[in-house]
């Protein structure tokens, strides 16, 4: 049997103590079947430990745990105590930032300086939701005199979640931070790929002080755990960001169980569009981290780069100096802006789209192969003149490859920008405030960035239109995603005979 920790060592860190156990109940236990995975380093393809693995039994305990601490502590804790906690966390992670970045470059090969990005934004996520927690509030309604009508907004219940590879810790404040705000509890379910930051910081919500059962984090396979929270009859509300394909099984599961609330966060193949007039340097600036920043496994990358006839060819040989310019390889190098991708299967399915925009006829203007001999690295790719009905422009690669292709109006530009069958994010690059506001206003997407892409941020809301998902995350919204509104009536002197 693993043990429960492991001694590991980061570049950054040295050695430190890895949790593998599943986090439930304010402990790290082992699955009850006894089944352990291996966890893969993607820059050198070995096996880095091996971690607990969750299966039904072990989700069935978990929900337990959870609906004890919701029918239980957690509820009547006062929210302003709930701030507290979430508060606590965050300065406990913001402690821990270099620990939880190294670990999170380790297992998933983002590099250590985006990873450190990604532990301030969840910082700053979890601040965010604690500031909400103690101002949820109702309504009164005035209906009639006799009568008193008011409206609450109460949690739901125990939430499942299930989050990718990606970005597993910012997801994971993503999901917990309006959750927990707003007085559910959870069990979290983090992606097979990506289990080890997680768990680190599973030990800081014990440090923190939220109650056992409030926060439980297990380790686990999408078709046995995941699908076990998503068709479970205690879970109250199943919140997922993946891909299409499993948003669609889970909402089957939701419908098929307990009909449990469904928020879904589904990827894209999001447009970057540059009018003549854009500032080409700033542009390109942004494109090129649109599509490659975290690898191009973003949910919101801009993988579809429409370029304005006049400034196409000038366009395309300048970001090709800039996309050579971008340093590829180990994640704890300094200057390192890409490292691999998260795992074989991606590595695969990614070379699997270059050939099929090889073999359609596109034009390769850099990239196009592997990078060096270990891990799981690409070359940063751009495919040229690409029809929009080739694969390479329709469907999510999620990794560095972009297609380009050129246009010439407005009405042409938000015609193709539209033209998919996805709605998460789109950008616009111009220095003319019409056309930024007119095609911003066209572009079916729940984000739209201007002269700008990939930003991000706790106080402004994020999701998707179309087969991008379902709810919103981020922002004042996501506290709807996590809340039944209730209307309560009462009767003052109406009288019935
Ligand atoms: P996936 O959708 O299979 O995995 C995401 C999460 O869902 C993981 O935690 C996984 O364990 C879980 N899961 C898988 N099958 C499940 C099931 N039947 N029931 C419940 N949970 C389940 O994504 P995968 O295979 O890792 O990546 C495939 C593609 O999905 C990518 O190439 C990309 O296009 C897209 N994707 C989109 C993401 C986004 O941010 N929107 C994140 C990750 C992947
Ligand atoms: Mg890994």
């Amino acid at each position: 049997m693993t043990n429960l920790f492991v001694e590991l060592s980061t570049p950054i860190t040295g050695p430190y103590q890895q949790p593998t156990g599943l986090f439930i109940n304010n402990e790290f236990v082992p699955g009850v079947d006894g089944k352990t995975f291996e966890v893969i380093n993607p820059s050198t393809e070995e096996v880095i430990t091996s971690v607990h693995e969750a299966t039904e039994k072990d989700v069935d305990i978990a929900v337990a745990a959870a609906r004890k601490a919701f029918e239980g502590p957690w509820r009547k804790l006062p929210p302003s105590q709930r701030a507290v906690l979430l508060n606590k966390l965050a300065d406990l992670a913001e402690a821990k930032s270099e620990l939880l970045a190294s670990v999170e470059a380790l297992d998933n090969g983002k590099a250590y300086k985006m990873a450190l990005g990604d532990v301030g934004a969840v910082i700053a996520t979890l601040r965010y939701y604690a500031g909400w927690a103690d101002k949820i509030e109702g309504r009164t309604i005035d209906v009639k005199s006799e009568m008193f009508h008011y409206s609450r907004r109460e949690p739901i219940g125990v939430c499942g979640q299930i989050i990718p590879w990606n970005f597993p810790l910012l997801m994971l404040a993503w999901k917990i931070g309006p959750a927990l705000a707003t007085g559910n509890t959870v069990v979290l379910k983090t992606a097979e790929q990506t289990p080890l930051s997680a768990l680190v910081f599973a030990t800081l919500v014990k440090e923190a002080g939220f109650p056992p059962g409030v926060l439980n984090i297990i380790s686990g396979f999408g078709p046995i755990a995941g699908a076990a929270l998503s068709r479970h009859m205690d879970v109250d509300k199943i919140a997922f960001t993946g891909s299409t394909f499993v948003g669609r099984a889970i909402m089957k599961a939701a419908a098929e169980s307990n009909l449990k609330k469904v928020t879904l966060e589904l990827g894209g193949k999001s447009p970057n569009i540059v009018f003549n007039d854009a500032d080409i340097e700033q542009a390109i600036s942004w494109v090129n981290f649109g599509i490659y920043f975290n690898h191009g496994q973003c949910c919101c990358a801009g993988s579809r780069i429409y370029v304005q006839e006049e400034i196409y060819d000038k366009f395309v040989a300048a970001f090709k100096r800039r996309a050579e310019q971008n340093k590829v390889g180990d994640p704890f190098h300094p200057e390192t802006f890409q490292g691999p991708q998260v795992s074989k299967v991606q590595y695969d399915r990614i070379m699997g789209y270059i050939e099929s925009g090889k073999a359609d006829g596109a034009t390769v203007v850099t990239g196009g192969e592997r990078h060096g001999d270990k891990g799981y690295f690409i070359q940063p790719t751009i495919f040229a003149d690409v029809k929009q009905d080739m694969k390479i422009m329709q469907e999510e690669i999620f990794g560095p490859v972009c297609a380009i292709a050129k246009f010439k109006t407005v009405e042409d530009a938000i015609k193709l920008g539209n033209d998919t069958f996805y709605g998460l994010a789109a950008s616009v690059h111009t220095k003319d405030l019409s056309t930024a506001l007119k095609v911003s206003n066209a572009l079916k997407a729940g984000t739209v960035w201007v002269n700008c892409h990939n930003l991000l941020f706790p106080q402004a809301s994020f999701g998707g239109f179309k087969a991008s998902g379902i709810g919103r995350e981020l922002g004042e919204a996501a506290l709807d995603n996590y809340t039944e509104l209730k209307t309560v009536h009462v009767n003052l002197d109406a009288r019935i005979e």
